[in-house]
């Protein structure tokens, strides 16, 4: 038996489980046995994800976070642009500074490859990070750039909501993002595309993120 349904994302609803844990259900068949290797993996060394109690198939049972998402926080101006921007750019670099996967070359790091203020929840114990369906290792500008890109998607569309606003969290995360964020953008577009099913234009959004680059 599930509880309410919290939230739903792109891919997977989100249900409580009492005041603990929350049931985690992708909409698609899935495994999420990649998944939740990173994800514990992640856990031993410290970094903020949720703890991870079961997982089988599309579902995973996980420690139920207590906050907003960044996205809503700023909406509610409970957050401001700038502490956003340092907050992704300090999520990546601690991130990227951890030691590699097993198995993987020593300069490639594990990458969440979908950190924006979507996936990163508020809490009482700070910033965590959510969403792990894409992690893979690979080398850090990747994930830095992706989160450019991402964040310059809604920057370049006139008539998003956030439009503004997403463009001076560009620039602010520009500023403070760790390694070179626009040396790999035209892999970083390839990646982008591919994780869209190439639905989106993404060529105004790269032009977004060169000309925000100090
Ligand atoms: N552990 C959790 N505790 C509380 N809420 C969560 C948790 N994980 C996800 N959520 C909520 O569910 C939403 C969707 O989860 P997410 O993992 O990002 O799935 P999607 O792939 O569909 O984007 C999040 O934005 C958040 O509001
Ligand atoms: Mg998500």
């Amino acid at each position: 038996m599930t509880g309410p349904l919290l939230a739903s994302g792109r891919e997977a609803d989100v249900y409580a489980l009492g005041e603990r844990r929350v049931l985690r259900r992708y909409r698609r068949d899935a495994d999420v046995t990649g998944e939740v290797d990173a994800m514990r993996h992640l856990a031993g060394l410290g970094y903020p994800v949720p703890a991870v109690y079961e997982a089988a198939g599309r579902d995973m049972i996980l420690e139920r976070l207590d906050g907003p998402t960044m996205a809503q926080a700023l909406a509610s101006a409970t957050l401001g642009l700038a502490e956003a921007a340092a907050i992704l750019a300090d999520l990546l670099r601690r991130l990227h500074a951890l030691p590699p996967w097993e198995g993987a070359p020593a300069s490639s790091a594990l990458l969440h490859l979908d950190l924006h203020p979507e996936n990163v929840l508020m809490t009482a114990r700070g910033p965590v990070v959510i969403d792990w369906c894409n992690a893979r290792p690979g080398e850090p500008d990747l994930d830095t750039g992706l989160t450019a890109l991402i964040l310059a998607q809604i920057a370049a569309d006139p008539g998003h909501e956030w439009s503004a606003a997403a463009g001076e969290l560009l620039s602010a995360f520009l500023r403070l993002a760790p390694g070179a964020p626009t040396r790999l953008l035209d892999e970083v577009v390839r990646l982008r595309d591919r994780q869209l099913s190439g639905t989106a234009r993404l060529d105004l959004a790269a032009d977004r993120v060169l000309a925000c680059a100090p």
